[in-house]
């Protein structure tokens, strides 16, 4: 969900509309605005995108300065209007907005329900302004800041992840904001404030911004904001500048976020390039090819890397995994943060743990990183948590978390489906696992200087995939707009890529799509193919190339339609498929940041002929910060 807040002298509610437009990525299946009118809470809202709250509004003149405002991505109860945030008190004096989930809100709705409460929504979230009505009929009138008083006193009660932000009738000039475990962000104009879900929401209006921690509040009037802890402490804080150029947050003649973010990708790859690695390197020097800047105690004497993440990133470490084992020679495991934080793998002696989250925000990964550190903390030297996390957002709750980060360097992500982000990942799996190769003598230098030779040369490969295939491409997509299954293969490091081609055919287009390891179709997927399931096989040239293409005659077979993703004058690659999409010839090692891109287009296209809302596909969010 995204939460949004404005206080000050401007309208309020064009300034709402506008920054839920930039979070509706993390959320479209609801919306809701309140604002303080003439002494009341003015609230609208309505089921579906924004837009229909939009329609709503509009002809409407609403000169309130003070308001907040929610895009919802449903957890408790339905989409409907009903359930959609401002969430109001009985009196309806009390409007809030919430992201999280309030975990013990059974217990609390059954309370407030005994106390003759009574309920209009299904959300965890109604609770809260309940609550906060009960706490301030109880506070002492004499309070300095009794709407700070009973929000703080209500959210020591609230169990769970959760941002929330709260305006009262009866305080017109005051909208309280608390964290625990969800983002929020307050930005600093010249007499006004603001605080969203992310910084996006505030680009437009100010570079000045400050992270809320967990278990902080902050007061906010039209003349400053104030932090205050949980227990009532006052807190001195400074905000910071943010570095962000906001042509980066526009579509730029792109139709969609998506299509733009595949393009960036080399400008990506040649950032991360930079960032990572000595790009004056050779085998002749004696120093280390990368600049990751990870400790010694961090980086030596591994005997295991363990990986943590969801989605997207959870495919990212899996080529990292392929890299860390074939390249440095260390035993890694990759696994789902929300299947790690309730079994997690017995503790082993000197092992890293990698969280790999693009966002810094989703909850699984962030809580099973919190429980491996926590796990570790107590016991004997060599268990101690070796923490590592790799992220487009330093500032993260994933930053303030761990010790230790590796950024990505892919500029802000609008498209719910990952692109850019991927490539930027699996680069900073390249640079670690090139310095861990380094650091352990596993590869010659030599092997290290044509690999690094290899990297170098991505960028210009991207583009020349991107400069020649997309227009066959989207002719190609054609093909499948009433296609109801599709088979992705690969094999050792482009199998990831495979379950991520499938991945991103189904978010965004609906289509079933399954990712399998070429080796593996003949026990089970082989039973799905007939002439009406198309078949996308990566084969790229190396250790599995004519093992991957015997799978692919298997399916053949089968009267399945084979397309493949391999390099153009490979005669017997040619020969084995029905259609092909070229890639420049690459060391296998290196190939899923070339193999990825095709898939990529191929996703898009066929979303797009089938005239689907690419950028916000229906029942996903961009980060998941709920478990
Ligand atoms: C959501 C998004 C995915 C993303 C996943 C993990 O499900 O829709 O695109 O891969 O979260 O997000 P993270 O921010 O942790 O990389």
């Amino acid at each position: 969900c995204g939460i949004v807040g404005y206080i000050g002298t401007q309208e309020a509610s064009g300034i709402l509309l506008e920054g839920l437009r930039k979070l509706e990525y993390r959320g479209y299946d609801s919306a809701g605005i309140a604002t303080i009118l003439e002494g009341e809470i003015h609230c609208v809202r309505a089921k579906g995108k924004l837009h229909n709250l939009e329609e709503k509004l509009a002809g409407e003149t609403n000169p309130a300065r003070t308001g907040i405002a929610h895009t919802r991505w449903a957890t408790h109860g339905k989409p409907e209007e009903y359930n959609a945030h401002p969430h109001m008190d009985m009196q309806q004096r009390i409007a809030v907005i919430q992201n999280g989930i309030i975990e013990n809100y059974r217990e609390l709705r059954e309370e407030l329900k005994a106390r003759g409460c009574e309920f209009r929504s299904e959300t965890d979230t109604e609770v809260v302004p309940h609550l906060i009505a009960e706490e301030l009929s109880k506070a002492e009138k004499s309070a300095e800041f009794p709407l700070l008083e009973a929000v703080r006193s209500v959210v020591n009660k609230l169990q769970g992840a959760f941002a929330i932000a709260v305006i009262c009738a009866d305080y017109p000039d005051e909208i309280i904001v608390a964290r625990q475990q969800a983002p929020v962000v307050l930005g600093f104009g010249q007499g006004e404030f603001y605080c969203a879900s992310d910084t996006p929401a505030l680009i437009p209006y100010t570079r000045a911004v400050l992270n809320l921690e967990n278990g902080e509040l902050a007061r906010m009037t039209p003349i400053g904001v104030e932090i205050y802890s949980f227990e009532g402490q006052r807190l001195k804080k400074k905000p910071r500048t943010l570095d962000v150029n906001p042509v980066m947050v526009e579509k730029q003649g792109f139709k969609h976020y998506m299509l733009k973010e595949i393009y960036e990708q080399p400008g990506v790859v040649r950032a991360c390039l930079e960032a990572y690695f000595d790009t004056e390197w050779s085998a002749a020097k004696a120093s280390s090819p990368t600049k990751i800047g990870l400790s010694d105690a961090v980086l030596d004497d591994l005997q295991q890397v363990q990986i943590i993440a969801c989605g997207t990133s959870w495919h990212a470490g899996l080529v990292g995994k392929y890299l860390l084992e074939q390249l440095a020679g260390i035993p890694t495991s990759v696994h789902y943060a929300s299947e790690y934080r309730y079994s997690a793998s017995p503790l082993t002696k000197n092992t890293l743990t990698i969280g790999v989250t693009q966002s810094g925000e989703t909850a699984d990964t962030l809580a099973a990183l919190a429980m491996e550190q926590e796990r570790r903390s107590t016991l004997s030297s060599g268990f101690e948590a070796r923490l590592l996390g790799i992220t487009n957002r330093p500032e993260s709750s994933l930053g303030h978390l761990v010790p230790n980060i590796i950024e990505t360097h892919a500029g802000i992500e609008i498209g719910v489906a990952a692109t850019k982000t991927f490539v930027a990942q699996v680069m900073a799996f390249y640079s670690l696992a090139i310095d861990l190769t380094y650091r352990r003598q596993a590869r010659s230098s030599e092997a290290l200087e044509q690999l690094l030779d290899g990297l170098r040369q991505l960028p210009a490969q991207i583009e020349l995939i991107l400069e020649s295939q997309e227009r066959y491409i989207e002719e190609l997509a054609h093909d499948f707009a009433e296609t109801q299954d599709f088979i992705f293969l690969g094999r050792g490091i482009n199998f990831p890529i495979a379950l991520e081609g499938a991945l991103k055919l189904k978010e965004i287009s609906y289509i079933h799509a399954e990712g399998y390891p070429a080796g593996e179709m003949k026990h089970g997927p082989i039973a799905l193919l007939d002439a009406k399931v198309p078949v996308v096989t990566i084969a790229m040239p190396g250790t599995v190339f004519e093992k991957v293409l015997s799978n692919a005659q298997e399916a053949r077979a089968r009267d399945a339609r084979l397309i493949g993703v391999t390099p153009m004058d490979e005669q017997e690659a040619a020969d084995t498929f029905d259609t092909l999409i070229p890639v420049p010839h690459v060391d296998e090692i290196l190939s899923p940041i070339l193999t990825v891109i095709p898939l990529q287009l191929l996703a898009y296209h066929i979303a797009a002929r089938r005239g689907l809302d690419v950028d916000q596909p229906r029942n996903l969010a961009k980060s998941v910060t709920v478990e």
